[in-house]
């Protein structure tokens, strides 16, 4: 068993505390069978923090967060509170979290569960066995970029501004991710880019192209234009095995391949900081899903997502792989079995609620390891 490793939840808004709540039986599951200790604290953030506390995230959560060895994030925003001033909506809370922990490569994989070919709006021939790893920078570009505000112009007009900004290094960093990722799969990376009209795409292609050829020679390295990858990702999204974009770019381009896959409910992601002498890194770990608040609280919600985060992070924090494998296995056979939350319903299948969905998992778990 290993060391005591210590994990912050942070549930989050909407069906955030509903899904965690199924992740969570995973993470007992866990325990119970003596595969791994934790020490776990849960805080509140988003608008259950701006209820409380007035802030989306408090210092006191953003120092339990620097000190965790991973956090595991449901969903943050919701109608009630639309209308809070913008730098304190439930989203700012994602976005410092990011920036403070310094998580810049966000991986967002795009898979197709065999079971789930048919919930596509796509042709079952052009997703099944669609595998595909968006890398997106996550802490630069137009998200954090000066100058950015809206000021007023002498005529009285007002001017909205951001700004798209990129190092060489932080090109470099989010490239060596997406370049060793590349390496353990299928060795071609897409570097994706507005080169034609952007000149910091311009420059991101160009480290791009250096990166490789200095490190990465033994990985196939192709440029693509934002909106040509949008348009083939839709018509033969097979093709792609990494992508690396930046922030903005890769939050659009992500959303569309998670569609691809059937369900964005059944999407993880996690998003890794750079790895200090001893090896470790920040990482938090969140559903691509957002916090659903149609469906909130009403036990509809697919936990899938949650708890393939929670497998990500055992892969990706602790190098726990039998176990994310374990979990990635178990959520795969409860699908097959026919188990479906409403999301992805289909004819002949159970549709059945968050609880039960979860409890479904942990009991493939037992059987798995049994
Ligand atoms: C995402 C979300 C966030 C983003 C929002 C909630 C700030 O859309 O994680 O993709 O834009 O990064
Ligand atoms: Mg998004």
């Amino acid at each position: 068993m290993l060391a005591n490793k210590t994990l912050l939840l942070l549930p989050g808004d909407g069906i955030g505390p509903e899904v965690m709540a199924q992740a969570r039986r995973v993470l007992n599951w866990l325990q119970k069978t003596n595969r791994a200790s934790f020490e776990i604290s849960e805080d509140l953030v988003g608008g259950a923090a701006i209820d409380v506390h007035g802030v989306p995230v408090t210092e006191a959560t953003m120092v339990r967060a620097l000190a965790a060895d991973a956090i595991l994030f449901g969903s943050v925003g919701g109608p009630k509170w639309d209308s809070v001033p913008f730098d304190i909506r439930p989203e700012a809370a994602l976005l410092r979290l990011r920036k403070d922990l310094g998580v810049f490569a966000n991986l967002r994989p795009a898979k197709v569960f065999d079971a789930l070919v048919d919930s596509s709006s796509l042709k079952p021939e052009l997703v099944r066995g669609l595998d595909i790893m968006i890398v997106r920078e996550c802490i630069g570009g137009i998200y954090f970029g000066e100058p950015r505000g809206v000021e007023t112009l002498p005529d009285g007009q007002q001017r909205g501004i951001n700004t798209e900004v990129y190092t060489t290094s932080e090109i470099e960093r989010v490239g060596r991710v997406a370049f060793d990722l590349a390496r353990k799969r299928g060795k071609r990376v897409a570097s994706v880019e507005k080169s034609n009209v952007m000149e910091s795409g311009l420059l991101w292609r160009q480290v791009m192209t250096a990166l490789r050829n200095a490190e990465y020679p033994d990985v196939e390295l192709s440029h693509v234009l934002a909106d040509n990858c949008a348009m083939q990702l839709v018509r033969t999204p097979k093709q792609f095995d990494v992508i690396v974009t930046s922030n903005l770019f890769g939050d659009i381009l992500s959303d569309l391949a998670s569609m691809l896959t059937g369900s964005l409910g059944m999407l993880p992601s996690a998003t890794l900081g750079a790895p200090d002498s001893l090896g470790h890194r920040h990482a938090l770990y969140e559903p691509i899903h957002g916090s659903a608040p149609d469906i909130a609280g009403k036990g509809l919600a697919n936990p899938l997502a949650q708890m393939l985060s929670f497998a990500m992070l055992l892969r990706y924090s602790f190098g726990m792989d039998e176990d994310a494998l374990l979990i990635e296995r178990a959520c795969t056979n409860v699908l097959a079995s026919g188990l479906r939350t409403a999301d992805v319903m289909a004819p002949g299948c159970a549709r059945v609620g968050t609880h039960v969905m979860g409890e479904a998992v942990v009991r493939e778990l037992d059987k798995l390891a049994a």
